[in-house]
């Protein structure tokens, strides 16, 4: 066993060295406290091994990412959506038997209960989808309280999904929802849902549906990120699936998350508006005074390239030339990552681009609009959400409450004086 050793106050302390299958290691806090009164301090958990994990590993330093082994490369070109879906949830590939099995019960349970409609009417216009998700996704727990079967469970939220996803637009638009058919693919079925309208019928291109199940690859899974933490938090306290997936989408919203693809667009058009002058944009992300960051840029654990970024560059181009679209917004993504690439100031930092940079590009193409581009990264990410939360779940010996500990920096002991109320 591996051992680092700590010197505090004249003491020698031992501790563990953990060490992954990847050799990454790690010193093993658990009995620190016991043993010196001392706990670790890492704000925003930058350095922190929250867990162990089998489903995805990184390495940021060489652009690394693969789902249970496998190189996202090879499995965003080689798989459909519901089969890594799979392969994340329970842990191998699935035998031919199993994934049709499997696909078919994501097809029998696509349909919402009507009653979830009213939900829908009571929202404003404007009301952002998200937020609707994170409601719905609550709301589901209302009508399967029995949390007992949990592949029955992680069927519904998966098939679901993608029914509650495209009400949300259609409301947003004022138009009728469409019911999901079921001979179609997980990827073509949304598409339908969200694009077709009741007098006409309607046919998902081949090149869109190719494009949609790309995207919800690369998006499955990402190992301890912002909203998967929140996931395992969630569920730590053993809330059910339902509750810990709203938590998690609530967490990706933010712009520094999953948040970040719609605002990614938002400024490309901002850029656009004023000139398309990418060098005096750069220039004000550097000076730090306008609080502006170049979104789409920048990664906690990336420190060399986005994988799923690269993947997405060329998806773009090739997608974009499939579809006939000439989208002057590509042009401009890749002239501002070219600029930011070849800055002291970026170089320096090791900010690239990651995978929010070019896939609004590609969901504006497929006629996504940006209000809808993170619950798109819902779409993608719930398998990886519903892995690590059954992975902690199913962990040996059982998983404990999540239950960090502070630095506590206010007042000390101080006597609480009576107010002289009486004339109030
Ligand atoms: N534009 C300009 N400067 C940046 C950016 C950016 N996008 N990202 C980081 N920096 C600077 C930051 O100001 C800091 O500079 P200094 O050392 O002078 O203070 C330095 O780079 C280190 O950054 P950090 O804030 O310590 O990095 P972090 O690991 O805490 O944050 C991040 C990571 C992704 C939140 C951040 O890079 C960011 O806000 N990026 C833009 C939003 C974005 O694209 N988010 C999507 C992330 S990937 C997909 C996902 O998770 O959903």
């Amino acid at each position: 066993m591996t051992q680092a050793t700590l010197v505090y106050d004249g003491k020698e302390f031992p501790l563990e060295v953990i060490e992954g299958t990847e050799g990454e290691r790690a010193i093993d806090v658990q009995k620190l406290r016991a043993q010196t009164g001392l706990v670790t301090f890492d704000p925003a958990y930058g350095n922190t091994g929250s867990c162990k994990s089998a489903i995805t590993f990184i390495d940021g330093e060489k652009g690394i990412l693969r789902y249970r082994g496998y190189p996202i490369d090879e499995v965003a070109t080689r798989a459909r959506f519901t089969e890594v879906c799979w392969m994340l949830i329970y842990g191998r590939r699935p035998e031919l038997q199993e994934l049709k099995d499997f696909r078919e019960k994501l097809t029998r349970h696509t349909l919402i209960h009507e009653d979830m409609k009213k939900f829908y009417e009571g929202y404003p216009a404007g009301a952002h989808p998200m937020a609707i998700m994170a409601a719905m996704f609550s709301a589901l727990q209302t009508f399967y309280p029995d949390d007992g079967d949990v592949d029955q469970n992680i069927v519904r939220v998966l098939a679901k999904s993608k029914t509650l996803a495209a009400f949300a637009y259609k409301k947003s638009i004022g138009q009728p929802f469409i019911y999901p058919k079921n001979d179609l693919s997980w990827p073509a079925n949304f598409l339908r849902m969200m694009f077709a309208v009741p007098a006409e019928e309607y046919e998902v291109p081949r090149e869109v549906e190719d494009a949609l199940n790309l995207l919800l690859i690369l998006h499955a899974d990402h190992e301890q990120n912002c909203s998967t933490s929140t996931m395992r938090m969630v569920g730590s306290s053993e809330a059910n699936l339902f509750a810990s997936i709203s938590a998690a989408i609530c967490a990706l919203w933010g712009p520094r998350h999953g948040g970040a693809n719609e605002q990614v667009i938002n400024m490309l058009e901002q850029i656009q508006a004023s000139g398309s002058n990418c060098q005096k944009f750069i220039d004000e992300v550097k000076d730090g005074k306008s609080g502006i960051k170049l979104m789409g840029f920048g990664h906690r654990v990336y420190k060399n390239f986005d994988p799923r970024s690269r993947v997405l560059k060329d998806a773009a181009d090739r997608i974009l030339g499939k579809l006939g679209i000439n989208d002057p917004m590509l042009e401009l993504a890749k002239k501002i990552e070219e600029t930011a690439l070849s800055d002291e100031y970026f170089v320096k930092r090791k900010l690239y681009p990651n995978v929010d940079f070019y896939s609004g590009i590609i969901y504006r193409a497929m006629g996504i609009p940006s209000s809808m581009f993170t619950v798109m990264f819902v779409l993608g990410r719930l398998p990886g959400w519903i892995a690590q939360w059954k992975e902690q779940r199913d962990e040996e010996g059982g998983y404990r409450i999540h239950r960090p500990r502070q630095i506590y920096v206010g007042e000390t002991l101080r006597p609480f004086e009576d107010l002289n109320t009486k004339n109030l």
